[in-house]
């Protein structure tokens, strides 16, 4: 995905987070609910995660075919703060993804509505690299995809990867997305114009692809 960082102007006001379970709200756009998974914890990012964030998300290996994150703890703390208006403004939601070995994030989901309404999303994700090929991925994918889907609203979830990312294309690919097609030299990344794969998911397609026994792993 081109740009899971590349979203905000980022706000300097820092937000402590809370849940809906702590607060009573159930509108996503009050806070976001924890979602558990069997490996994985997905939950609002706090602005005390910017440590953890720079720390595990900031390796070449991870930002070479996506936009460049925050370099510094302060640069995350103003991101965080961002997410959290634009998710009360209803424009864009942001899991955190803890691993159960782990009590601070080592990735981050990313979705953003692309018409008024969120009927169109875009989505991004990066997970620490230590945590490739562990399943983390697809489990927290499911969870955003259900709940974008099922919670949100959207009837559409777009992604955009480098075509150079083969990683980022193969964990696209393994959830069912569609390759609708190339954006070409769409993307500009250390100078270069780079090629991205456009996927997408529709909602019944997700819908009908879950409630098959064999999307099991
Ligand atoms: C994208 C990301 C979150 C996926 O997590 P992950 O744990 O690596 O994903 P998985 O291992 O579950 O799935 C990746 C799939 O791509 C496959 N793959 C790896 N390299 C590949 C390549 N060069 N060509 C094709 N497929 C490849 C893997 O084999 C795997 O498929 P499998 O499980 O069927 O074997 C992670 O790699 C990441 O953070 N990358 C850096 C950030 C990034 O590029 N994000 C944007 C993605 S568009």
């Amino acid at each position: 995905m081109a740009k899971p960082f590349a979203l905000s102007e980022p706000a300097l006001q820092a937000v402590a987070a809370s849940t809906p379970a702590e607060t009573g709200a159930v509108d996503w756009r009050d806070g976001l609910p924890v979602l558990k998974g069997r490996r994985v914890t997905l939950r609002e990012l706090r602005v005390d995660d910017a440590q953890s964030l720079l720390a595990m998300l900031t390796s070449d290996e991870i930002t070479r075919f996506i936009s460049p994150p925050p370099t510094t703890v302060e640069g995350f703390e103003r991101f965080i703060a961002w997410t959290l208006r634009e998710r009360s403004a209803g424009r864009y939601l942001c899991f955190a993804v803890v691993p159960d070995s782990l009590d601070v994030p080592a990735g981050l989901f990313q979705v953003r509505e692309m018409d008024p309404g969120f009927g169109v999303a875009e989505w991004g994700f990066a997970l620490a690299s230590a945590f490739w090929g562990s399943g983390a991925f697809l489990e927290a994918a499911e969870l955003v995809l259900d709940f974008t889907f099922n919670q949100v609203g959207a009837q559409r979830i777009e992604a955009r990867a480098a075509t150079q990312n083969g990683r980022g294309n193969g964990a696209l690919r393994k959830l069912g997305a569609v390759q609708e097609g190339v954006l070409r030299r769409s993307f500009l990344r250390r100078g270069a114009l780079l090629d991205q794969n456009l996927w997408a998911i529709l909602a019944d397609e997700w819908r009908v692809r879950t409630a098959d026994p064999p999307f099991v792993h």
